[in-house]
This record gives C-alpha cells, sequence and structure tokens, in this order.
C-alpha cells in the first residue's frame, strides 16, 4: 500500500503531532512510523522536526470546553442551535467538513455526537449547527439548556477536501439530502466563493426545513426525491448536459454509490462526499471510524483524506 496516499486532516495544525506520532503510528511521518527514513508528501512544517523539539511529546489535545446557547429552537425533530464560541473557534470552524462533538452537559462524555457545523460567523464568534433527533445521544439534546459541552475543532467530516477546495472558475453540482444539508452550507459557500457556477439539488424529507433555501437565494436550487433511482438518471442527463467537474453528494452511503455508479463511466468529474462513519473519539485512536481499503489496511476515517 502507499501511505502517500493518506493524508492527516491534522497535519500541520495545533493538533500535531498528537498521540499517534507518540505511538509510532503516525498517518503522514515515516520517522513517527518507526522507520528510519523520510519519506512523506507532506509539504508543511516538518511533523518530526517539531516533536523532536518538543522533546518527543504531543501537542495538547481537543476538550469539551461549556459554550452558551444563544438561540436555540425544535422545527419537528430538528434542533438548530446558535453557540457562541470563541473568535478562534469560529474562524477554525469556517471551513467544509468542519464538525465538533457535542453533548448536554449534565451527561457523561460518552453521550458526544458529530454534529457538522451548519454555519459559522467569525465576526460574532457563532457558529451555528442542526441536529436530527435519532437514538439515545439526539434524544438527550432535545431538553438543552443555556450552555452545551463542545469539543472540537475536527475538519474531516467532508471527503475529498482538497478538491473542494481547489475547484475554480467551474461548473459543479451539490446533492443534499435531508439533514445533510447541514454541512453543504459551507461546502456551498466554498464552491460560490471560488467562482463556481453551482447548481443544487435538495431532498427535504416531509417537515423537513429546507436549509439550503433558506441560505441561498439561487434560481439553480431544485427539489428531487432522491429516495428513488430517478436521481441517478436526473444525475447522468445533468452531467451530460453541463460537464461538471465537481460533484459532492451529501447523504447515505448508499444515495452516494447509486449517484457516483450512474455517472462515474463518464469520468468527468471529481466527488467529494460526507463522511458517514462512526465516529467517536475523532483522534484516530479508538478505531470506530476504521474502514479496511483495499489493499486490506485499515484506515482511521475521522483522520484522514486520500490524495492522488
Ligand atoms: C462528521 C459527522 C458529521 C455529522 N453531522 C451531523 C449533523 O450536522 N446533524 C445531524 O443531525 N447528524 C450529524 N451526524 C450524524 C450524527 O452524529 C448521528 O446521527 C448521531 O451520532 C446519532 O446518535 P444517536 O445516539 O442519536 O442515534 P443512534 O440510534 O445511536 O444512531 C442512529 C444513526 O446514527 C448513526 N450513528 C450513531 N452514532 C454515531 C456516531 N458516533 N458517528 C456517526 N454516526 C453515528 C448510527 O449508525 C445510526 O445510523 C454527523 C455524523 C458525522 C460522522
Ligand atoms: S473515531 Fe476514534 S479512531 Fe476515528
Amino acid at each position: 500500500m502507499d501511505f502517500k496516499q493518506w493524508q492527516c486532516v491534522d497535519a500541520g495544525s495545533e493538533y500535531c503531532p498528537c498521540y499517534l506520532a507518540e505511538e509510532n503510528d503516525c498517518i503522514t511521518c515515516t520517522q513517527l512510523q518507526g522507520k528510519s527514513y523520510c519519506d512523506c508528501n507532506w509539504r508543511g512544517v516538518c511533523i518530526y522536526n517539531d516533536f523532536y523539539f518538543s522533546e518527543n511529546k504531543r501537542k495538547d489535545t481537543r476538550t469539551a470546553q461549556e459554550f452558551p446557547i444563544l438561540d436555540g429552537k425544535v422545527v419537528n425533530d430538528i434542533i438548530i442551535l446558535s453557540i457562541q464560541v470563541t473568535k478562534y473557534m469560529a474562524r477554525v470552524l469556517k471551513q467544509p467538513g468542519s464538525y465538533v462533538f457535542v453533548r448536554d452537559k449534565n451527561n457523561d462524555y460518552f453521550f458526544d455526537v458529530p454534529i457538522s457545523i451548519m454555519d459559522s460567523d467569525e465576526e460574532k464568534s457563532l457558529i451555528k449547527i442542526a441536529i436530527e433527533v435519532r437514538g439515545v445521544k439526539t434524544k438527550k439534546l432535545m431538553g438543552y439548556g443555556d450552555t452545551i459541552m463542545i469539543r472540537g475543532p475536527y475538519w474531516n467530516g467532508i471527503f475529498g477536501l482538497d478538491y473542494l477546495k481547489t475547484t475554480k472558475n467551474d461548473r459543479c453540482l451539490v446533492l443534499a439530502r435531508g439533514i445533510a444539508q447541514a454541512p453543504a452550507i459551507l461546502v456551498i459557500k466554498q464552491l460560490l466563493k471560488n467562482n463556481n457556477n453551482v447548481d443544487i439539488i435538495v431532498n427535504k424529507r416531509a417537515n423537513e426545513y429546507n436549509f439550503v433555501n433558506e441560505y441561498f437565494n439561487l434560481d439553480s436550487i431544485q427539489e428531487v426525491d432522491m429516495g428513488s433511482n430517478d436521481v441517478a438518471i436526473l444525475c447522468k442527463r445533468l452531467m451530460e448536459e453541463n460537464n461538471y467537474k465537481l460533484i459532492f453528494i451529501g447523504g447515505s452511503d448508499s444515495l452516494q454509490g447509486k449517484i457516483i455508479r450512474s455517472i462515474e463511466e463518464l469520468n468527468q468529474a471529481k466527488f467529494v462526499t460526507t463522511n458517514n462513519n462512526a465516529i467517536c473519539c475523532g483522534e484516530g485512536i479508538c478505531g470506530a471510524c476504521a474502514k479496511m481499503n483495499e489493499d486490506g489496511i485499515w484506515i482511521k476515517t475521522c483522520k484522514v483524506q486520500r490524495v492522488d
């Protein structure tokens, strides 16, 4: 397997080097994998050098902190919260794929639930999140109070971040189903910032918010039922007509598979998708998010981006 295919989303951040470096399990640095040579494709500050000059110690890890909830509402089974955070947090959570772990302050740490940043306002130090109530962890958030515990920032909520950040002046397609509209907001903002022409297909389920319409007043937003195969046929037709360079799919693995299978033969677009894996620690330690790749190697999907 070529380790250079995988890049750690935290590399070069203030959380790098991490526990993995201390245990000779660094995702990026061969020296910090216990090898005796340098062979990484990381172009930022040398991780080994940083580790060496910090007396072979990792940087401090993210810890949960209590933040005030400035505004909150529940619409059917979706909780929408605006949270006052620090300026630093609002700034680093502005990039697509950002997420945090949230929990009620009266609950134990194992109620932590990964939730995408829907929007972040650096000037006001505010973040906005939308939580769909599903099971034990999210039900506990229904009774939210004046504050909430937040652990973050984390950034690997989306695969294909490199494509997303480097696609400019092109035509792109965004598909977002249900609560996956939340991470789609920062994706659309990034694509528009890079002067792309963006077509958007949203599938809100009954009684759900159409977040995308609320944020963007674009003519190019259409609503389509993504439950059936029709969406794959529609995407193929749109792809042939518009020659998209990038397609974002926010939704389940099965939705992603259905759409990718229908258009990959056209071999024109880069795919960017939501990370739907179960994420528990977010630090590459617990293994909850691990997926076996085609070479039979376990990949910690909470940390890793594939790079070509
Ligand atoms: C990076 C990321 C960003 C997310 N962003 C949002 C968001 O913005 N809004 C939102 O409503 N949901 C989001 N989710 C999904 C959310 O984390 C799960 O719905 C939540 O963890 C369910 O927990 P539960 O105990 O309420 O339900 P459960 O009954 O435990 O599970 C319900 C469903 O959620 C999945 N799930 C359970 N625990 C996790 C976990 N730790 N990580 C991922 N999936 C899990 C289960 O596989 C199952 O499909 C995100 C997940 C990830 C990984
Ligand atoms: S969530 Fe724990 S290793 Fe990825």
